[in-house]
């Protein structure tokens, strides 16, 4: 059955409102300047894009499709990389936007404040969980992260006990790509190249995942818990006294969707407490929405001391990131001399009104459409509909949790890891743009999909996966 799918609104959209941007896209090849170079495209083999340029412009995006150059629509696997759960060009964000651009359209944060943002605030701490009441905002995850990691280390000085100076993170992890996430990072390649530039005295948990006792499991395995176990190695080995924080995605999602198994987040938060180590929850994924509860601490039931967050929270539309924290740290800031700077860190652009203003719409939207709920309703949707490939050949497991899954393919026996690129391509002749790395494949679809939509993604990515692995 023929589906319909929205048309492209454009280039025309520039003309129409006789911006100077038409004139200026309709004389510039776009594929010509790609293929010399002068964009250096992040996270990118940069040399394959050289090779078809035209395949990788997009032009236009609406609801869950982006358009392409010629006006192909791409169903919108991740969410854009994870941050668009209301998908694109939703009006009410684009006149909150617009009002708030000519309203107040860049303000300090250092000694001043806006009443934008601090509104923002007060309602990011609102769906929380109890006791994480104080929002410090920065503009991504890399940077909400690197921000936890330093309060971490403020915290632990300021109350006497400043040899505590460890982080531990996780293998598999993704904090972002500034040094301290970097650091506490476990991703190889995202670590090697820059191995000489690691922070000092991080270490690593070891990862969750075992595909002998979790594969194919819907939700969270129920085998694993005792991983959280590796924690205590580690006190054992550095001593308590030297750790000042655990830092941990509850679901981890650049590499892959790894599902925390039932009870490790909870014993990890015990250790943590039973001896004086902050743990931290990168949300920056996790957080609004996307497990079907505002945060994954609420969905995991765990509460963290800390919560980064960013992406989903302006729909991805301006930059905003942040940390959410505990009364006790706040509190232990808030001391010394009175007209002190307590916390000698900040972004220009920190709580910057015009992502604040995009905040507001996002949670507005959210709240009106119901779109956490609708988020918990597609996870069953999306998670039959995934499961339902189990039965190709060329799948080595499938995971799933919240609105998100991924699927890990057969390696080709004589290249591990490069099942994703041929798979991508081939999705963008096929109507969708998947998120694709190593032999792993990454859903997070907008929380406006439709079911259809979800199951037509599945249908295609089963044509497309039979094709890649025979
Ligand atoms: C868990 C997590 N933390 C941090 C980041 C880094 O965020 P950004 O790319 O906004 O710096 C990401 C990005 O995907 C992430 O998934």
């Amino acid at each position: 059955m023929k589906r319909r799918i929205p048309t492209s609104p454009g280039a025309a959209a520039f003309n129409d409102k006789g911006c100077g941007m038409a004139q200026l896209l309709n004389e510039f090849d776009c594929e010509r300047t790609l293929k010399n170079g002068t964009y250096w495209m992040p996270f990118t083999a940069n040399r394959r894009v050289k090779e078809h340029p035209a395949s990788r412009i997009i032009t236009s995006a609406k609801g869950a499709y982006y358009y392409t150059a010629e006006g192909k629509p791409l169903f919108d696997t991740l969410s854009g990389l994870w941050c668009t759960p209301l998908g694109h060009g939703h009006p009410r964000i684009v006149e909150a936007l617009k009002t708030q651009a000519e309203t107040l359209d860049y303000c300090t944060a250092f000694q001043m404040a806006n009443p934008v943002t601090v509104r923002l605030a007060e309602r990011i701490a609102g769906m929380a969980p109890n006791g994480l009441d104080h929002v410090f905002f920065a503009n991504s995850g890399s940077e909400a992260v690197d921000t936890a990691l330093k309060i971490a280390l403020g915290y632990h000085r300021l109350r006497g006990e400043g040899g505590r100076f460890r982080m531990i993170g996780r293998e598999r992890g993704y904090h972002g790509v500034g040094f301290g996430g970097m650091s506490v990072g476990g991703i190889v390649p995202n670590r090697k190249m820059f191995a000489n530039g690691m922070m000092n005295g991080v270490d690593h948990l070891r990862h969750t995942y075992d595909s002998a006792h979790m594969a194919f499991s819907k939700g969270q395995p129920a085998w694993g818990g005792e991983y959280a176990e590796d924690l205590e190695r580690l006190i054992g080995l550095h001593d308590a006294s030297t750790i000042a924080a655990v830092i941990v995605e509850p679901v981890q999602g650049s590499t892959g969707v790894l599902v925390p198994p039932v009870g490790y987040l909870q014993r990890l938060r015990e250790i943590c407490t039973k001896h004086g180590i902050l743990l931290i929850f990168d949300e920056v994924i996790t957080g609004f929405g996307r497990m079907g509860d505002n945060f994954a601490s609420q969905r995991f039931n765990v509460k963290p001391d800390m919560i980064t967050f960013a992406k989903a929270v302006t729909n991805g539309i301006v930059p905003m990131g942040g940390v959410i924290v505990s009364s006790d740290i706040y509190d232990t800031f808030m001391t010394g001399p009175k007209n002190a700077v307590e916390f000698a860190h900040g972004y220009t652009y920190s709580g910057h009104p015009l992502a604040a203003a995009v905040g507001h719409a996002v949670l507005d939207i959210m709240e009106e459409e119901s779109l956490i709920s609708r988020a918990r309703s597609l996870e069953i949707i999306l998670e039959e509909a995934i499961h339902s490939l189990a039965d190709l050949e060329g799948i080595k497991d499938i995971r799933n949790i919240g609105l998100t899954a991924a699927i890990d393919l057969v390696p080709a026996s004589d290249a591990p890891g490069a099942r994703g690129l041929p798979l991508f391509e081939l999705g963008l002749k096929n109507g969708l743009l998947l998120r694709c790395t190593g032999d792993t494949v990454s859903f997070g679809p907008p929380f406006i999909s439709t079911t259809e939509q979800l199951q037509d993604m599945v249908e295609t990515v089963r044509r497309l996966i039979v094709s890649v692995t025979q």
